[in-house]
């Protein structure tokens, strides 16, 4: 199965894919991406997810030139070139483009677009009937002011230092506080916890990214009866919660059953979040079937 990568409109394999060590997507990390999944083969929430990606570009003032009936066609003519069978994972990367070496964003008058596509590789079952383990990091998100979680950055140096003191203390994903002190999301996920059957996740306000599967997730909660709410969340919050998860694009709903040495509630799997997870996979069955 061949993982293809399309670099402004020509579907290449892996290794001959690149782009120009003076774009400035690679000099300064300035780009924007979106990960996607497929559910039926179809990409699964597409226009949600270009819409965030035309919202990332705009707070770092790039501008994608090409229509979302471009970039899904060819999303889908470098899916078909490479896979034959099974769901896609798919990256899309929006840089600044090539340019002399400058913070001119004029200097770069044609961003490039890069899709990635390789096979879709599922949570393993273990981790979804046991849950993980997350470590809560010293390693701040950032503040708003500063390159704001807003954006989906390819600028990922920040959840990177966070991902290896989470992979030093052997936990799944990296759970990080903002400047004040708050939880707010995982290096690569949102965060949730449950109490009293409710389930709770940080507000935007409180510096975060804005999931897709964050906001599919309230939608499902509200059809089929379980509240959702947006409530700052502290570290004490940790002792109280009955559950928690975590939740992406790629990983849907991942049960946390311990926060460094906390446990939380019974140390299994709640059922809210399975509730929620197959509600979730419910939803994204009947918005791709055929
Ligand atoms: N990560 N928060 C952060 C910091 C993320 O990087 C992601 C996504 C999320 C969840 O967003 P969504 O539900 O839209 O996938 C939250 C993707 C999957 C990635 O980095 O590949």
């Amino acid at each position: 199965m061949a993982e293809l990568v399309n670099v402004n409109g020509t579907i290449l394999d892996r290794a001959k894919a690149y782009i120009s060590v003076f774009d400035h997507g690679f000099m300064f990390g300035e780009g924007v991406y979106e990960t996607i999944r497929t559910y039926n083969r179809q990409p699964f929430l597409f226009d949600r997810h270009m819409s965030r990606l035309r919202r990332s570009a705009k707070q770092i003032d790039l501008t994608c030139p090409y229509t979302d009936k471009t970039v899904l066609s060819r999303i889908v003519a470098t899916m078909e070139a490479g896979i034959d069978t099974g769901e896609a994972y798919i990256r899309l990367l929006l840089t600044r483009g090539e340019g002399d070496i400058t913070y001119d964003p004029r200097a770069c008058p044609t961003p490039s677009l890069i899709i990635i596509v390789k096979p879709h590789l599922r949570v393993p079952l273990k981790i979804e009937r046991n849950g993980v383990i997350v470590s809560l990091t010293t390693v701040m998100r950032n503040h708003p002011n500063s390159v704001n979680p807003a954006i989906k950055s390819n600028n990922l140096l920040n959840n990177a230092l966070a991902m290896q003191q989470a992979f030093r203390n052997g936990a799944y994903e990296a759970l990080m506080c903002n400047y004040k002190g708050a939880l707010v999301e995982c290096a690569q996920s949102n965060f949730f916890i449950v109490r009293g059957g409710t389930a709770l996740t940080p507000p935007l306000r409180d510096g975060l990214l804005e999931g897709v599967t964050r906001n599919f997730v309230i939608e499902v909660g509200n059809e089929i009866g379980i509240p959702v709410r947006e409530t700052s969340l502290r570290r004490e919050d940790l002792d109280t919660a009955a559950e928690a998860f975590l939740t992406s694009t790629t990983r849907e709903i991942v049960p946390i059953v311990k926060v460094d040495k906390i446990t939380i509630g019974s140390g299994q799997p709640g059922l809210v979040t399975k509730a929620l997870l197959s509600g979730l996979r419910k939803k994204a069955q009947t918005l791709t079937h055929p």
